[in-house]
């Protein structure tokens, strides 16, 4: 819901690098009071910001996920398009999408309950099925197939806003799971945190209101190409503010990889190698 509140206010600005017509909607009564916290958090009255901007990050993280998932679906020979989680994203209803797409939206149950509440009425524009599992239990590539997920056709995979709350061992387990089910050819892209993100002390009121909320940040890397190419993974990664992700919307300067004792995030993209 915080996500779909920070999306409603970009669709908001004059300047806005993407619009979402269904994000107010989806962040409910509730979206407008998380905004305001995360603002206190990283905006501080009378301080000068230390943090980088919640706002511009999820504005770029979306238009960029929304830029390669659509130019990943113009290959005819990638069918499939798997949200991993799908939370409130709206791409199924906001964008178009080619006929041979099929797209797959996976969450927890109660999260597709809620958005199939806010959205009755509206048509998502393309072959659009819903999988409720967790993607930390047993069962959810068995779920995925029931939805009508083919393992021998190529896919694309987005884990937009995932790999931070669960945790490494998790994220490890997920990892491997997505590549056993993913054909040759098949496309993965992703966001990571840094190791610095979990344990700065500027991040503190950050990650103290994240774990209030329930859901705390539990795992971050410094090598996330690494970390991907251990489960058959070519990824590259880019910080935001680097010229493929920047969309005249990053404030602060990018600091060089080299360079410790910085919150980063990456948005990873590649393929099942
Ligand atoms: C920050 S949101 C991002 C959602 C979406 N990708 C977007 O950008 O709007 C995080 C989502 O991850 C989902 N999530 C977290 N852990 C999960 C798990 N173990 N299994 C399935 N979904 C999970 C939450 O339910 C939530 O919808």
């Amino acid at each position: 819901m915080l996500t779909a509140a920070l999306r409603a206010a970009e669709t908001s600005r004059p300047d806005r690098i993407y619009e979402d017509p269904y994000a107010a909607a989806l962040c409910g009564d509730a979206g407008p009071s998380l905004l305001a916290e995360i603002r206190e958090a990283t905006f501080p009255k009378n301080a000068l910001r230390t943090l980088p901007s919640t706002p511009d990050y999820n504005a770029i993280r979306t238009r960029f996920f929304d830029d390669y998932l659509q130019r990943a679906a113009k290959d005819s020979d990638l069918s499939q398009v798997v949200l991993a989680p799908a939370g409130m994203d709206s791409r199924a209803y906001r964008l178009a999408w080619p006929e041979h797409i099929r797209y797959f939206e996976v969450d927890r149950p109660a999260v597709l309950e809620y958005k199939r509440d806010r959205l009755r009425g509206v048509d998502p524009q393309v072959q659009h099925h819903v999988v409720a599992a967790d993607l930390t239990a047993p069962d959810w590539e068995a779920r995925l197939a029931a939805a009508g997920y083919d393992p021998a056709s190529p896919s694309v995979w987005l884990l937009e806003g995932l790999l931070y709350y669960v945790t490494e061992s998790d994220a490890h387990s997920i990892l491997d799971r997505i590549a056993a089910i993913m054909a040759p050819g098949g496309l993965i892209a992703a966001d990571i945190v840094n190791d610095a993100a979990l344990t700065l002390p500027n991040m503190r009121g950050l990650l103290d209101l994240f774990a209030g909320w329930g859901c705390p940040w539990l795992f971050g890397t410094d090598e996330p190409e690494r970390f991907f190419a251990a489960h058959g993974f070519a990824v590259e990664a880019v910080q935001p503010g680097d010229p493929e992700a920047d969309f005249g919307r990053w404030p602060d300067p990018v600091p060089p990889r080299g360079e410790k004792n910085v919150r980063r995030v990456f948005f990873l993209h590649g393929r099942r190698t």
